[in-house]
């Protein structure tokens, strides 16, 4: 898995539906969430629409709320302050393992 890059996990998904979660390799760690925005628990991510991730800043693909991934709260958007919801994760050498 690529440093500083949105991953899109499929895990738990049915095929055609959005990716269950979204994790962010940071260096040796990384922050997973559910694919969903705390704005109208819509998909954060689809299959077919990447969000846009820059600077640590993540931006949902419907109405372009923006997350600061380290914090895991919206920063800026219809949904400020509301929290993602954080997965508990590890990497173990190219595997991401959440609990
Ligand atoms: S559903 Fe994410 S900004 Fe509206």
């Amino acid at each position: 898995m690529p440093s500083d890059h949105p991953k899109y996990l499929a895990l738990g998904a049915s095929s055609g539906e959005p990716f269950l979660f979204i994790a962010v390799k940071r260096g040796a760690s990384v922050d997973v969430f559910y694919n969903r925005c705390p704005h109208m628990n819509l998909p954060l991510a689809t299959k077919e629409t990447k969000p846009k991730y820059e600077d640590g800043k993540l931006t949902c693909v419907q109405h372009k709320a923006v997350f600061d991934i380290e914090r895991g709260v919206c920063v800026q958007g219809v949904c400020n302050g509301k929290p993602l919801w954080r997965i508990d994760a590890q990497v173990r050498g190219d595997d991401v393992f959440v609990a």
